[in-house]
């Protein structure tokens, strides 16, 4: 996830692109850079770091200042990790252009493209776009026909603005599947990411759709989707600018589950090889030795980022064989852990700084193999792992975890699946089921975000409980575990997770009609019926409870409960990433009741970088 913005019009532009981007910092914020024509040419400033670094920089050079047309970006990196020559701008002989999305066929691109004698300055995939689109001007292509025939030879996700040097009173726009729109002002057009990056400049906005093309000039737009004209409607905006930061909605937590269909596809984006039914993970550079040694995996992690890791063990002795712990990294270098050269230790962290994660992966370093599953490129944990699988959730700002953690199930489902081919132990048509599954999840994740007013229901109505109990079994207590955690935080109420079968060692002496119970039940009938036995003893003390599942239509659950959310069904094995959204949207409701500061909970930090 980055940010854009693009102006044409006849104010200076550097300024409304400055407050453009800092309006979609929240979109990435690892560097950032502008292009802007004046003065007969294109001038583009670069800087790793926040928006400020640039600002800096841009104080103590006047090179931008003046002209009329220019393109912004803010980096969340993908590709290349962040330094002043992966930011964008990119440039291309008299092309400069910035991206948000993930070129998926980019090195073939790439290797096309440097026989053909370009020659490339950064690790990204956005630079080959740059390139693609200078080619075609070369070949006396006009701008707009230039971006349409570079965008036909890529395969990925894009929000492209390309200016050419040559024709410096338009911005050339092409989309597809991720964000753009376009702020109609009079003799000025913007171009942004996101509706708050315009809206101090107008408030009639063109949402573009996937497959559009604009060809923005100060005094018009044009836009063509499969090479056919079209008009797209004008929107006026009446959300204040608060409101509109957080994409309309009350808190960045809603706004992020809301943002997981959209982040799981970005994290499974071209390493889903469709026809083969495969995945392919060309970022993992284990050799076949190495990966053959492999005798067992530790996970380590801490809070979310740790019933990831629960989760992932599920996955690894399922797919591989692999024997498979799971640690807290904070009790690992505290213990005589056993790990050595045939050990593959995995780091799972959001952040990539969490401090107890950090040092024990550097500990793990010493004596075993080391990898991490990550979303922040250039992270410490990163930096410091022999390999990293890259979650693609783009930056979350709410404490509370949501898109991180469905996103962390996405890239450990595809670490197992893809060991398991190395070493050949699924056969090939079960790697080709587990594969094309992943391709149904964001339209159930989408699904099961719709529940959100039926979740809030309930929530009204355990609003004021003291206490919770969540259970579940199998692959999805840990995400019992994980529900538990999500309402700890945000609403400050107190609520443990258990093993379903557990219950009966202990906790039901806790329950009676003052205590919740949240109960995950899986469609597969072995564990449903078990949980439904369980539910029995909870009905008994008379317990209230809560029902999440992805069996529909369940006489049995029905008739012990009103309180039954129920969300789609993908697989087994993905039951997880679905059922943790109503649990997410429950935490978020009852601390809204609560009145608790839900993007900023008391205590926490986003990132804990103190032991
Ligand atoms: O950045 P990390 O994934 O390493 O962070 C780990 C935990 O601090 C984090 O998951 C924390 O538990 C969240 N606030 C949970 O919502």
């Amino acid at each position: 996830m980055c940010g854009i913005v693009g102006y044409v019009g006849f104010q200076e532009a550097l300024p409304i692109i400055i407050s453009g981007l800092e309006k979609l910092e929240y979109r990435g914020y690892d560097s950032a850079g502008v292009a802007v024509y004046g003065n007969g040419k294109v001038s583009v400033t670069r800087a790793i770091g926040k928006l400020g670094e640039l600002k800096k920089l841009l104080n103590e050079r006047s090179a931008e200042a003046g002209g009329s047309l220019g393109i912004g970006h803010t980096r969340w990196a993908t590709h290349g990790k962040p330094s002043e020559n992966n930011a964008h701008p990119h440039t291309a002989g008299r092309v400069s252009l910035i991206h948000n999305g993930i070129v998926e066929n980019y090195v073939e691109l790439r290797e096309e493209l440097e026989k053909e004698g370009s020659q490339f300055k950064s690790e990204t995939d956005t630079e080959i776009a740059a390139h693609l689109v200078n080619k075609y001007l070369n070949k006396g292509l006009d701008p707009f026909d230039a971006l349409k025939a570079a965008c036909a030879d890529i395969r990925g996700s894009y929000a492209f603005l390309a200016i050419d040097s040559q024709n410096p009173d338009r911005i050339l726009v092409a989309k597809n599947s991720t964000p753009i729109i376009i702020g109609i002002g009079k003799n000025e057009m913007f171009v942004a990411s996101d509706i708050p990056a315009v809206l101090p400049y107008t408030r009639e906005v063109v949402i573009l759709e996937d497959g559009d093309m604009a060809d923005v000039r100060c005094d018009g737009v044009r836009i063509e989707n499969n090479g056919k004209p079209v008009q797209r409607k004008v929107q006026t905006i009446t959300w204040d600018p608060i409101t509109a930061q957080k994409g309309g909605y009350k808190h960045y937590m809603l706004k992020e589950i809301h943002e997981q269909a959209q982040a799981v596809t970005d994290t499974f984006r071209g390493r889903v090889e469709q026809e083969e039914g495969a995945i392919s993970l060309p970022e993992l550079a284990f050799d076949d030795k190495e990966l053959a040694g492999i005798q067992r995996i530790v996970f380590v992690a801490c809070g979310t980022a740790w019933h990831a890791c629960l989760v992932a063990k599920f996955y690894i002795e399922s797919f591989t064989q692999i024997p498979c712990e799971v640690d807290y990294a904070s009790e690992f270098r505290y213990r005589q852990a056993v790990f050595d050269k045939n050990t593959l230790v995995i780091a799972v962290s959001q952040s990539g700084e969490t401090a107890d994660t950090l040092a024990a992966i550097e500990l793990a370093g010493t004596r075993s193999p080391t990898m991490a599953v990550c979303n922040v490129l250039g992270s410490s944990i990163a930096r410091k792992v022999g390999n990293v699988l890259f979650t693609h959730a783009g930056p979350e700002i709410s404490v509370a975890s949501t898109k991180a953690f469905t996103t962390q199930l996405v890239a450990v489902y595809l670490l197992a699946i893809y060991l398991a081919q190395r070493r050949g132990t699924l056969a090939p048509e079960k790697v080709g089921e587990l594969t094309h599954s992943l391709l149904h999840l964001p339209a159930a994740i989408q699904q099961a975000v719709e529940v959100n007013s039926a979740v809030e229901k309930v929530a009204q109505r355990f609003r004021g409980a003291k206490d919770f109990l969540y259970l579940g079994r199998g692959i999805c207590y840990p995400i019992a575990l994980e529900g538990a955690l999500k309402l700890k935080e945000i609403s400050y109420v107190h609520a443990e997770g258990y093993p379903a079968g557990e219950m009966k060692h202990g906790p039901i002496a806790l329950i009676d009609e003052n205590m919740p119970v949240v109960v995950l039940l899986q469609r597969s009938k072995e564990l449903f019926e078990k949980t439904i036995s369980n539910l029995r003893e909870v009905e008994a003390r008379g317990g209230k409870i809560i029902a999440v599942t992805d069996f529909e239509g369940s006489k049995e659950l029905h008739a012990l409960t009103q309180n039954v959310i129920e969300v789609p069904f993908v697989s087994d094995f993905l039951s997880p990433l679905i059922m943790t959204i109503p649990l997410q949207l429950l935490a978020y409701h009852i601390a809204v009741f609560n009145g608790t500061d839900v993007d900023l909970p008391r205590n926490l930090a986003k990132s804990v970088t103190v032991e």
